[in-house]
């Protein structure tokens, strides 16, 4: 019997463990995805040698070559759609998109934040989160809308944080959630077993209790 997998492309920035993350699912045979290719904006991203270990086709689509964010969103639009992909992941791509971006991926873009949304959008999350005196912090994964950070959530972690924890401290800590995540929501999608109504997540056409908050252990 063959069944068919979900052709995925991931765009990443950095060290790519979140990649590294779903690659591992996909071989462990526990997602089932085809990810088409790894696309990034800067030719140094670690996450590309990731990518290149796995043999995954790899993309560099260098930001600073392109004149304008508008130019460079097209340019990775078509870089995507080579791929035809029906779901795209942002695994780690530390750049803002555009709202023609945005709607062309409507309901199959996907994001990953160091933060539990809406709390802490944007950078720095960890130490906002401890100048801020919280004692609670974790990541989401959310569908991506134009508003950033601010897209519907598909499912949530929890970590606790401690009174001596440092930024990277709590990051290795967040991080580790993150991998567990990403592959979940990732399967759920592949799955066909979210929609989303009214602006929230549906799994299996339920409301989840929380928005889908896991407790990390
Ligand atoms: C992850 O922590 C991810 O949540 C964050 O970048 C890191 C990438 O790590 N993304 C954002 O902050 C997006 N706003 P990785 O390259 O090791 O996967």
């Amino acid at each position: 019997m063959t069944t068919s997998k979900l052709p995925v492309v991931a765009l990443i920035s950095g060290r790519g463990s979140n990649l590294q993350s779903i690659i591992d699912e996909m071989h462990a045979g526990r997602l089932p995805i085809e990810l088409r290719a790894v696309v990034s904006n800067n030719p140094d991203a670690h996450g590309l040698v990731r990518a290149q270990a796995a043999d995954i086709t790899t993309c560099i689509l260098d930001h600073r070559q392109c004149s304008s964010r508008v130019h460079y969103d097209q340019a990775l639009m078509a870089a995507i759609d080579e791929h035809n992909p029906e779901l795209v992941v942002l695994a780690g791509f530390m750049r803002i998109l555009g709202r023609v971006f945005v709607k062309h991926y409507a309901d199959r873009l996907i994001n990953i934040h160091p933060s539990l949304l809406p709390e802490f959008p944007g950078l720095e999350t960890h130490a906002r989160v401890l100048q801020n005196g919280a004692r609670e912090h974790g990541a989401s994964v959310h569908f991506v809308t134009p508003e950033v950070d601010a897209g519907p959530i598909i499912i949530q972690a929890t970590v606790p944080v401690y009174e001596d924890d440092s930024p990277e401290v709590l990051a290795a800590r967040v991080s580790r959630e993150e991998h567990r995540l990403y592959p979940q929501a990732i399967r759920w999608f592949a799955e066909g077993r979210l929609e989303i109504r009214d602006n929230r997540v549906l799994l299996d056409g339920a409301e989840q209790p929380e928005q889908g908050l896991v407790h990390a252990k």
